[in-house]
């Protein structure tokens, strides 16, 4: 008996749609309970057990009743491409999701998230190449195919959106990629709003032509496929540091609308739920974004985002002074409240563990602490967070950006470690400036500021800092996780 042929029966659909129903139970709870650290990890793993089992019954099940009753199918290849292609996927994940440190997740993640627009894009290929073959009997042409074929035209609708969703999301997330990486800078052409407006109407015109059968030609495909990838990368290309984050999470609910697409055409509906929630979860948090960032979507979309800077920065007059690490300690000491402002320096010097020692010593000496946390501080949406959180951060001392700005008023002491961008005066106060109209953290109001970071090197954006340069700033140079140490150290010295 061959152990890979399977005998169709009602029963494996059966099964396999009630697999499909938990597994996209199970990503509906995993990600609501993503939306707090204490639920996240948990809810990670039972969204990954959704994922296995919806993987393992697709395999083993999917199209075991498509012929007659009692009809052996002989799947030996399928099986060998499946379990070949998921040993390399696994070695090759596991592997990179080792070897990446915290602040090399945004780049993973976008690495990624373009292999799901590739995968999305291929489908597509794949389907287009089935439904020719299917329809296209001898003697016709691509036209003949449409008429009289109303589903076919849906399929086909949804293999052009597919692919064009997919396209633009791969080849989008690896210039993400690259940018994030420090391989790749931003790159803007004369007129780029113009040309990817044109090629985002050129792209969606040609495939609804298409699609209604107008073009003949099957070589369509390729075309409305090159255009996406072109619109991809033009409109990742010329943004601007800072603003990267809306950008990938954008790139992610564009996957997760390919892979929806995906569900459609071989109505699986673990695939269509898994990249609906997708999708929409990345657009929510696009929109989320770009309101703290006061940006318009619509810039994002035809990729003119941070490009609003128009003229010279202004000139950053004054000078900058610096603290001891003694003076520091003494001045935390005796302060009623403290803020802290973590950033992606932070990270970098995994300083988190410290940070938190920092915080429990003051609070032992009667000192009010919380941290602010800006909404893009870091490399991700949630980074500092997550951080905090590894280091066992009680989750009330970490104060959102609107609900601590007014707070910094009453604030004696603001400790800013490895952040620079998200309390940049600059975007409240330079038109000029690629950060102009993000809202920050308003670090300025409180009685003094301390700057912890290494050098007077600019953060993410590229651009200076005039907080630096205040007199009511103190600068505090050196590796954050070395200063917050010798701080601590100090702390206890005055006992
Ligand atoms: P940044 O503006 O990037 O500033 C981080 C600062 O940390 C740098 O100026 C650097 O200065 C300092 N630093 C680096 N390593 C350090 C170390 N070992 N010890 C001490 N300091 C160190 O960070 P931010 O204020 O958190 O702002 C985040 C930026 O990243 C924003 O522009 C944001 O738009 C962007 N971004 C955010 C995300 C998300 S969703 N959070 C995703 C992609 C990009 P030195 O080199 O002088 O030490």
């Amino acid at each position: 008996m061959n152990l890979f042929k399977i005998e169709t029966t009602d029963f494996s659909f059966n099964l396999l749609q009630v697999i499909y129903l938990v597994g996209s139970v199970s990503f509906m709870v995993g990600l609501k309970m993503l939306s707090k650290p204490e639920s996240a990890r948990k809810g990670n793993l039972i969204a990954a057990f959704g994922m296995i089992i919806a993987i393992f019954g697709t395999i083993f099940l999917y199209g075991n009743d498509s012929g007659d009753e009692g009809v052996e199918i002989d799947k030996t290849i399928n099986y060998l491409c499946i379990v070949g292609g998921i040993i390399v996927g696994t070695i090759i994940g596991a592997m990179m999701a080792k070897k990446v440190k915290m602040t090399g997740m945004p780049q993973m993640v976008s690495f990624f998230n373009g292999m799901g627009g590739a995968c999305a894009m291929i489908i597509s290929l794949v389907e287009f190449d089935k439904l020719l073959e299917r329809i296209n009997s001898p003697g016709g042409n691509f036209k003949i195919m449409f008429e009289g074929f109303e589903s076919d035209m849906t399929d086909l609708g949804i293999i052009f959106l597919g692919l064009i969703i997919g396209g633009i999301s791969f080849a989008g997330s690896m210039v993400a990629f690259g940018k994030l990486e420090e391989k790749l800078k931003d790159i803007t052409l004369p007129g780029q709003q113009f040309i990817n407006i044109g090629l985002l109407i050129s792209i969606l015109t040609i495939s609804g032509f298409a699609t209604a059968g107008y073009i003949e030609n099957p070589n369509v495909v390729f075309l409305v496929l090159a255009l996406s990838l072109l619109y991809g990368v033009l409109f990742v290309f010329p943004i601007g540091g800072a603003d990267m984050p809306v950008v990938i999470s954008l790139l992610n609910s564009f996957t997760g609308v390919a892979a929806a697409m995906g569900g459609f055409l071989y109505g699986n509906k673990v695939m269509l739920i898994g990249g609906i929630l997708v999708g929409s979860a990345g657009t929510l948090l696009t929109v989320v974004m770009c309101k703290a960032m006061n940006r318009s979507l619509l810039n994002v979309l035809i990729g003119n985002f941070g490009g609003g800077s128009k003229g010279e920065s202004k000139e950053i007059t004054g000078s900058i002074k610096e603290i001891t690490k003694s003076d520091a300690a003494v001045l935390m000491k005796y302060s009623k409240k403290v803020v802290i402002v973590p950033g992606y320096g932070l990270a970098v010097a995994q300083a988190q563990h410290v940070c938190h020692e920092l915080e429990q010593i003051l609070e032992d000496e009667g000192v009010e602490v919380k941290y602010a946390i800006h909404p893009v501080a870091g490399r991700m949406p949630g980074h500092m967070n997550v951080l905090l959180a590894e280091s066992n951060v009680s989750y009330d001392k970490l104060i959102e950006m609107d609900e601590i700005n007014p707070e910094f008023k009453t604030t004696d002491v603001v400790l800013i470690v490895g952040a620079n961008d998200v309390v940049n005066p600059a975007a409240k106060n330079d038109p000029a400036s690629p950060i102009f109209g993000m809202p920050i953290l308003d670090v300025e109001d409180a009685a003094h500021t301390i700057v912890m970071k290494r050098s007077m090197k600019a953060g993410y954006a590229g651009i200076e800092n005039e907080l630096f340069y205040k007199p009511k700033n103190s600068m505090l140079f050196g590796d954050a996780k070395k200063t917050l140490a010798d701080l601590v150290s100090e702390l206890k010295s005055l006992g």
